[in-house]
């Protein structure tokens, strides 16, 4: 059942979609203490792993060292090069591939070529600049700011709890993608929040929308869970009596979670599965898109082989259907961007999850619907 009575208006102008400001504002306002979810901590496995990943605030290195996971700047302190250009890696310190600095698992500056050119030289004073990291059920979080709060407080305890749920088990990372989109950020977002489009543009994948009376929509202060019908072919069927014996997972729903702004998570019997849509400009994003599948213990190998097995048939099924939306969505990007427009446009019941994304938006850029003046009280 969904919550609202009625159709719900919508709250951002077409505008934000697009315009150069108001992705300024975003970026002040929601990306600067944002949390985002950028690898599982079994990509960072052996010490000195190391990925890197481009944010809103700039290109970020996480390295593993000595078990510790640490989030820096991918950004030199000698003329401010990019230090590392590679996707992953494992090192043991890290050197900046201009002039050759080298940096220790602190992020302290520990080796320079011809040093003395520097002199004098206050080594302490220079050094990579070091963000937050928190893990929270095997999921690599990054914020540039200190005040961001903890990930568990922005999560909400119930959904912190369903996430580290499996964390008891090691898990296998059995999809790893990162897809640019040419469109606006919250066209991704908004497109994962509703059910509605899945008779069109998944018919050939998903069928039709599901039954609304099967659905439910939780509101959490920085976020929403959606709760649907859980897939009844034969190959999910025996997925989850194969999780129930491996790890006790008894839930046959579906579940989607999103955390604002762009956290987006999948607990399935089998896998569990994040999404984080990483704005690149007002008009383009990235979606960092992750699969992993939990692992009962070793003597379990027929039955760890079979859940892998049926996590990845289902996995590569999702992959068709994050293809479609990929495919479909640059033609919402045309239509925002029409320089005339037929209509605000408005939500229904069945979409009301992006209205409350579009709230807690407003509510932190500052903007009055009444008239389309960005930053008005
Ligand atoms: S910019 Fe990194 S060593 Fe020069
Ligand atoms: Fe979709």
């Amino acid at each position: 059942m969904f919550i609202s009575d009625t159709h719900l208006p919508q709250l951002l102008p077409a505008k934000a979609y697009s315009d150069e400001g108001w992705y300024k504002l975003e970026c002040e306002k929601v990306f600067h203490d944002a949390w985002w979810a950028v690898a599982f901590s079994v990509e960072l496995q052996n010490d000195g792993d190391f990925l890197t990943v481009e944010l809103p605030c700039g290109p970020v290195v996480l390295w593993q060292r000595d078990g510790d996971i640490r989030a820096f700047l991918n950004v030199c302190a000698h003329r401010l090069s990019r230090l590392t250009s590679k996707a992953k890696g494992c090192c043991k310190t890290l050197v900046c591939e201009y002039h050759g600095w080298e940096y220790s698992p602190l992020g302290k500056t520990q080796r320079i070529p011809d040093a003395p050119s520097f002199r004098p030289l206050e080594k302490d004073g220079l050094g990579l600049r070091q963000l937050c990291v928190e893990v929270v059920g095997g999921i690599v979080f990054v914020s540039q700011s200190k005040d961001a709060g903890s990930v568990h407080a922005h999560l909400g305890q119930e959904e912190t709890n369903r996430l580290c749920h499996r964390d008891r088990y090691p898990g296998k990372v059995i999809h790893r993608a990162d897809l640019d989109v040419p469109v606006n950020w919250k066209i991704l977002v908004e497109n994962n929040l509703e059910s509605y489009h899945v008779g069109f543009v998944h018919r050939a994948t998903l069928g039709g929308i599901p039954d609304g009376n099967l659905c439910t929509h939780k509101i959490i202060p920085n976020g929403s869970m959606f709760f649907g019908p859980g897939a009844i072919d034969i190959v999910s069927a025996a997925g989850r009596q194969i999780a129930k014996k491996t790890h006790g997972d008894e839930e046959d729903r579906y579940i989607h979670g999103i955390s604002y702004p762009a956290f987006m998570w999948t607990p399935e019997s089998l896998w569990t599965s994040f999404q984080t849509v990483i704005p690149t400009g007002p008009n383009s994003c990235r979606i960092i898109w992750r699969i992993l599948a939990p692992q009962s213990d070793r003597k379990r190998r027929l039955l760890n082989f079979l859940a892998r097995s049926i996590a990845k048939a289902q996995a590569s099924f999702w992959r068709r259907v994050v293809n479609e939306d990929v495919e479909f969505l640059p033609s919402v990007q045309v239509g925002v961007e029409s320089q005339i427009q037929p209509g605000e446009g408005l939500i229904s019941r069945r979409e009301e999850r992006i209205f409350h994304f579009q709230k807690w938006l407003v509510d932190r850029i500052g903007y009055v619907k009444t008239n389309d003046f960005v930053g008005s009280v």
